[in-house]
C-alpha cells in the first residue's frame, strides 16, 4: 500500500515553497518512493473558499493519511476576522486534532551558513541543538479564555495549564531524542513563579529516573533564552510546553542564519506527522519567487524519516540541501557577498539537480 501524503500548501509563501517540495517528492517518487498524494485547503485560502480556516474536508483527509505536509498560513486580509475563523486557528485546530504533541524543531547550522548569522561565526559553527516543544497544550489551548468587562472594564485571560500525563508523554519524547543524540536534555520552565511549571519540572524530574544514560539539567526560561545567545553549544535537546517553545524555536532559528532554512516535525503517539517549515506566510515576499523553500524541502525530510521509514531519501534530500548550500547558491535571506542569489524555484531547481 503506497503511503498517503495530504499536502497543505496555504497561504502566503505557501504555495510556492509547496510547489518546490512536491517536485523534490516527484524526484524520489520517480525512483521508486512509493506515496500518494492529496492536497487540500487550510488557512486564509480556506475561510476565502469555506468561511472555516479547517474545513471538514481537509480534516478528514489529514485524519485519514499517513503524514501531513503543511507549508504556512496567515496574511493580514485575515486579521480583522474574528478569533475563530483566523487562518492560525485553522493550524492550532489540526494540531490539535492530529494530536501531534511532539513538535521536533532542529536548528542546525550548515557550514556554509555560519557567515549568515547575525552572531559571530564562532559561536553558532557547528550548533546543532534540537528544541522539543509540546504542541497541544499549555496556554494556546487552556480554558477559561478570554476577553470580558469586570469591575467596569475589559479584562483579557488565557490560563496556563498541563496534566501530569501530557507533560509525562513529552518528557518520555524528550528523553528519547537524547538518547539518539548526545544524551544531554535541557528542560525549560518558569518554576520560580508559575505553579503549572512547577509541575512540568517535578514530572521530568520523575521520568528521568528511567533513563540514568541521559544528562537532564533545567534551565528558567529567561535564562535560556540569553544562553541560547551567549553560548548556544552547551545544548543538545531543550523540551519545553508549547508557549516557551514557540519563542524559543524563533529565536534559536536566528542562530542559523534564517527562519527560511529550519523545518519542523509534529509527531503523535504513533509516528503520525505533521511536518511543516517552522517560519510563517511571509506576506509581504509573496508572490515574488523570492522566499527560501528549504525549509519546506527540510521538512520533506523529517517526514520521510519520522513518517514514512526512509531515512536513506531522507538523508538524499539532506545531502542535496547541502550540496546545493556547497556550491554557493542562496536565497536572498541566506545570501552573502561571493555567493549566487537564487529565487524560490531556481533554488527548486538546483536542489532537483543536486538530488
Ligand atoms: C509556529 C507559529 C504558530 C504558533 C502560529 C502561526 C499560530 O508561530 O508554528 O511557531 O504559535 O504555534
Ligand atoms: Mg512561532
Amino acid at each position: 500500500m503506497p503511503k498517503k501524503i495530504l499536502l497543505l500548501p496555504g497561504d502566503g509563501i505557501g504555495p510556492e515553497i509547496m510547489a518546490q517540495a512536491v517536485r523534490v517528492l516527484d524526484v524520489l517518487k520517480a525512483d521508486g518512493l512509493d506515496i500518494v498524494t492529496d492536497t487540500a485547503l487550510i488557512g486564509g485560502c480556506a475561510v476565502d473558499a469555506t468561511g472555516k480556516p479547517l474545513p471538514d474536508e481537509t480534516l478528514d483527509k489529514a485524519l485519514a493519511a499517513d503524514a501531513v505536509l503543511l507549508a504556512s498560513v496567515g496574511g493580514p486580509k485575515y486579521d480583522a476576522l474574528p478569533r475563530e475563523q483566523r487562518p492560525e486557528r485553522g493550524l492550532l485546530a489540526i494540531r490539535k486534532a492530529l494530536n501531534v504533541f511532539a513538535n521536533l524543531r532542529p536548528a542546525v547550522v550548515y557550514e556554509e551558513l555560519a557567515s549568515a548569522s547575525s552572531l559571530k561565526p564562532e559561536i553558532v559553527a557547528g550548533l546543532d541543538i534540537l528544541i522539543l516543544r509540546e504542541l497541544v497544550g499549555d496556554i494556546y489551548f487552556g480554558e477559561p479564555r478570554g476577553i470580558e468587562v469586570r469591575e467596569g472594564e475589559k479584562v483579557g485571560f488565557n490560563t496556563m495549564i498541563y496534566s501530569e500525563s501530557e507533560i509525562r508523554r513529552i518528557a518520555h519524547a524528550g528523553f528519547q531524542a537524547a538518547q539518539k543524540r548526545n544524551k544531554k536534555l535541557c528542560s525549560v520552565d518558569k518554576m520560580n513563579v508559575l505553579e503549572c511549571t512547577q509541575l512540568w519540572r517535578d514530572v521530568v524530574t520523575e521520568v528521568g529516573k528511567e533513563y540514568p544514560d541521559v544528562e537532564l539539567s533545567h534551565m528558567l526560561v529567561d535564562n535560556a533564552a540569553m544562553q541560547l545567545i551567549r553560548n548556544p553549544k552547551q545544548f543538545d535537546v531543550m523540551v519545553t510546553g508549547n508557549i516557551f517553545g514557540d519563542i524559543l524555536s524563533d529565536e534559536a532559528s536566528m542562530l542559523t542564519g534564517s527562519i527560511g532554512m529550519l523545518p519542523s516535525a509534529s509527531l503523535d503517539a504513533n509516528g503520525k506527522g505533521l511536518y511543516e517549515p517552522i517560519h510563517g506566510s511571509a506576506p509581504d515576499i509573496a508572490g515574488k519567487d523570492i522566499a527560501n523553500p528549504l525549509a519546506q524541502i527540510l521538512s520533506v525530510a523529517m517526514m520521510l524519516r519520522y513518517s514514512l521509514g526512509e531515512e536513506a531519501a531522507a538523508q538524499r534530500v539532506e545531502a542535496a540541501v547541502k550540496k546545493v548550500l556547497a556550491a554557493g547558491k542562496r536565497t536572498a535571506d541566506i545570501w552573502t557577498e561571493g555567493c549566487e542569489k537564487l529565487g524560490c524555484k531556481a533554488m527548486g531547481d538546483a536542489v532537483v539537480a543536486a538530488l
